[in-house]
C-alpha cells in the first residue's frame, strides 16, 4: 500500500490547482502573505528542509548561505517550482519531487542533520501529520527549527463552525486542505518548544506564524 504522505498521482485536477494557485492566492500574499514569509524564512539558516515548496514562491526569499531541500510531490507544482528555479539561478536551493513520506528524502537526510525544515501553507494539507512531525523531529539536529506559517481553526464564531462545516468539500476542492486542524496546539502536543509565534485574524481565517525548537 502507497504511503499517505508519498508522491500522488499527477491528474488533470492537479495540473489545473498548480495553474490557478499563483494567481488566486497574488491579493493576499500581497497584503499580507509575502510580509509573514520573509520575516519567518529570515531564520533559515545552514541545512534547511522545504516541505511542500508548491509553485516555488519562497524561493527568492533564502538567503544564499542556507543549503535548501525543497520537497514537493505534486509533479505540476513541481514544474512550477522548478521554473521558479531556473529563473532564479539558485545553486542553493535543491528540488525533489517527492513528499515527506517518500524513501528518496529520507535517503538525502540523516538524523539530526537540519538546522531548520520550513512548513508553509503545507501542515493544513499533509495526510499523515504525525508521521511528518515525527520525520522533522529526527531528521532536525538538538536546538534545530521548525519555521510554520499556517492557517488554523478559528477561535471565533461563526468562523469556527463554517470552518468545519465547509472542510468536507474544500478538502476534495483544495487538494485536501483541512480548515480545521489546530496546528499551533497539535505542533505544541508534539514537543516542539515555542522560540516565538504570532497570529493574525483575517475576516475568515486566522494565521499562525511560529519559529519552535525541537525539545
Ligand atoms: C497549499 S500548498 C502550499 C505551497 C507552498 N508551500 C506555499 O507556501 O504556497 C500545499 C502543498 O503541500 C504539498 N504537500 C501535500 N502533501 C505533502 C506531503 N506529504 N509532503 C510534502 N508536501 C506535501 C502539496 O503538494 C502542495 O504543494
Amino acid at each position: 500500500m502507497k504511503a499517505p504522505n508519498a508522491k500522488q498521482p499527477d491528474t488533470l485536477y492537479t495540473r489545473l490547482f498548480a495553474k490557478l494557485y499563483d494567481p488566486v492566492m497574488e491579493k493576499l500574499e500581497a497584503r499580507l502573505l509575502m510580509d509573514m514569509r520573509r520575516s519567518l524564512l529570515a531564520h533559515a539558516r545552514g541545512r534547511v528542509l522545504e516541505v511542500g515548496a508548491g509553485t516555488g514562491v519562497n524561493f527568492p526569499l533564502y538567503n544564499k548561505e542556507a543549503k535548501v531541500l525543497a520537497i514537493e510531490p505534486a509533479q505540476a507544482m513541481a514544474k512550477q517550482a522548478e521554473s521558479v528555479l531556473q529563473g532564479l539561478g539558485a545553486p542553493h536551493i535543491q528540488l525533489l519531487e517527492a513528499g515527506v513520506g517518500d524513501a528518496a528524502v529520507a535517503a538525502q537526510l540523516g538524523e539530526d542533520t537540519l538546522d531548520a525544515v520550513v512548513s508553509t501553507l503545507v501542515l493544513c494539507t499533509i495526510p499523515d501529520l504525525e508521521q511528518a512531525l515525527q520525520s522533522f523531529r529526527q531528521w532536525l539536529r538538538p536546538g534545530g527549527q521548525l519555521l510554520v506559517l499556517e492557517h488554523i481553526h478559528d477561535d471565533r464564531q461563526p468562523q469556527r463552525w463554517i470552518q468545519s462545516a465547509v472542510t468536507p468539500v474544500w478538502k476534495h476542492l483544495a487538494e485536501g486542505c483541512y480548515l480545521n486542524r489546530r496546528t499551533d496546539e497539535l505542533l505544541k502536543d508534539y514537543g516542539f518548544e515555542v522560540v516565538e509565534e504570532d497570529y493574525h485574524y483575517t475576516r475568515w481565517v486566522p494565521f499562525y506564524t511560529a519559529v519552535l525548537r525541537v525539545g
